[in-house]
Parts: structure tokens; C-alpha cells; sequence
């Protein structure tokens, strides 16, 4: 198969990846027959996935510029994905244009994505090749120490993340060490994965989690309780951790669908 020109050197088209089949998911065009083949899979196991990942990217936008309403306007985004439009810098930007920001992905086909789309603004946007399971390899990056002020407040992103996190790499214990870096009056700007709440129930959702363990990338849906436990060492902020449509909404909240009240997203404050 001939590589196209948006795939790095050295990728494994055969090999889903997270980053890729959430591509496909938005109606993306950086993904592979197997990513296809995957996305299509998890879609049969639990109907509605892409408009969860909308909902996912509506409540990171708002969440951004509620962050830039609160006058922090550096960003780090960690596992910052391919998406086409709506990225943080753009929206962060359009209410902020001196808003800085730091992308991070362990995908190279994010990596060089994003590459790409920041290409010429390296001024204010970065992006490093990292993973978030080695938080200081982030935190003492060139990029970072080139783009943001950790003297100052960050809104730190770990958007539908931390559910590709198992129990074993200790996803709290990485959260804490990236909010010990973070000045206080920063901000976790976090959704994750769970069935708790939601319209689908847990065999679904291990059906979906068997999806992912097939393509060797497990999803680990977590309870609400485990959720909030990210936020130790934050304040969450109005109106707490919740299904992502009904936080801050712009607007009414459209009820027809209930698949997209599945998840859990909040901000919080570092004290
Ligand atoms: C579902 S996408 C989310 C993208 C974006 N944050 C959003 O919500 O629209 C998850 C991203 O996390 C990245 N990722 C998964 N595990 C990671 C890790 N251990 N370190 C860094 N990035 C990771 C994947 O490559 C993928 O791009």
C-alpha cells in the first residue's frame, strides 16, 4: 500500500490506533482500513460513539473558553489527537490571540498532524511527542519551557485521555505529578469514559472495552468516583463533574439523543 503524504515514516497502517480511529469517528480523513475496520466495530458494540466525541470536543471548547474567561490563556494539551478543526489554539485564540499553547500526543501521526496545521505559528504553538505516563519527559520539555510560564496558571487538557490509562500505570499518580508542576489558580480541564449515568449499560460497555483490548489499546471505562479522583488537589468548578452536554451549555440542551450524557466531564481549580 503507498503511504500517503500525512503518515510518517515507520507506521504500521495494519495496526489501529486510538488516535486514528477517533479520526475516523469525526469524520476525519488521517486513518487506515484497519482503523476503519476497528471504529466500525466499536460503533456495533456501543451505537452513538461519534456523537459522544462530539460532545467530547463541543465540552472542550467551552471548557477553553471558560479558561480564557478566567484569564489563563496558556495551554497544555495532553493527548491532543488529530482533529481537523476546532483545536485549542484556534479557539483559545479567537478570544485571546496572545493565548499560548503546547500539544503533546504519543501518536506520531498526531505528532506530525499537528505539525502540519501549526506550521509557521511556532511562536505561540508547540508540540512534543511524548507520553503523559512520563509526565516529567512533558513537563521539562524544550517546547514547553520555550512556550508557557509555569510561574503562572495553565489550563491543563487531558480530554478523553486518561481512559487509555489502565490501573497499573497509575493514571492519579500521574495527574498529581503534572498538578504539582502546574501554579496554583491552574486548571484541569478533564472528560473521560463510563457508563455510569448514561443510557448504555456495563455489557455494552465491555463490549467496547473488548474492541479496544482486541486492537492491543485497552479503554477503561471508570465510575464517577473514580473520575473525580483526577481532581484531587482541585476545586471543581460549577457545576461539578458531569454528563459533558450539561456542562456550561452555550444554550437549551438538546435531550433527543441521550447517548451523548454518556462520560463525564469537569474543570477544576488548583487551589
Ligand atoms: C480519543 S483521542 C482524544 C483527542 C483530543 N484530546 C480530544 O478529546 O478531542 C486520545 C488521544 O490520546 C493519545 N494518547 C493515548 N495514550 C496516550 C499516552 N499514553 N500519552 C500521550 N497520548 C496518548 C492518542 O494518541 C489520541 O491522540
Amino acid at each position: 500500500m503507498e503511504r500517503p503524504a500525512w503518515a510518517p515514516q515507520g507506521i504500521d497502517p495494519s495496526v489501529p490506533s486510538v488516535s486514528r480511529i477517533y479520526d475516523y469517528y469525526l469524520g476525519g480523513s488521517h486513518n487506515f482500513e484497519a482503523d476503519r475496520e476497528a471504529a466500525r466495530r466499536a460503533i456495533a458494540a456501543f451505537p452513538g460513539l461519534p456523537k459522544i466525541m462530539q460532545a467530547n470536543r463541543a465540552f472542550m471548547r467551552r471548557a477553553v473558553r471558560f479558561a480564557v474567561a478566567e484569564g489563563v490563556t496558556q495551554f497544555l494539551d495532553i493527548g491532543s489527537g488529530i482533529p481537523t478543526f476546532g483545536n485549542v489554539h484556534e479557539v483559545a485564540r479567537a478570544a485571546a490571540p496572545e493565548a499560548r499553547v503546547v500539544y503533546v500526543d504519543n501518536d506520531p501521526v498526531a505528532v506530525a498532524h499537528g505539525r502540519a496545521v501549526l506550521e509557521g505559528d511556532e511562536a505561540r504553538t508547540g508540540i512534543v511527542a511524548a507520553d503523559v505516563r512520563e509526565p516529567e519527559d512533558i513537563v521539562d520539555s524544550d517546547e514547553v519551557g520555550r512556550l508557557l510560564d509555569l510561574g503562572k496558571p495553565v489550563a491543563l487538557l487531558l480530554v478523553a485521555l486518561l481512559h487509555f490509562l489502565e490501573d497499573h500505570d497509575d493514571p492519579w499518580g500521574k495527574v498529581a505529578e503534572l498538578r504539582d508542576a502546574l501554579a496554583p489558580g491552574s486548571l484541569l480541564i478533564l472528560t473521560h469514559a463510563s457508563v455510569e449515568g448514561g443510557p448504555r449499560g456495563p455489557e455494552q460497555g465491555s463490549d467496547v472495552e473488548g474492541v479496544y483490548r482486541d486492537i492491543g489499546s485497552p479503554l477503561i471505562l471508570r465510575s464517577r468516583s473514580e473520575v473525580e479522583r483526577f481532581f484531587e488537589g482541585f476545586e471543581l468548578v460549577e457545576p461539578g463533574l458531569v454528563a459533558m452536554p450539561n456542562w456550561r451549555p452555550d444554550g437549551p440542551v438538546d435531550q433527543e439523543d441521550p447517548v451523548v450524557f454518556t462520560g463525564f466531564g469537569g474543570v477544576g481549580r488548583k487551589a
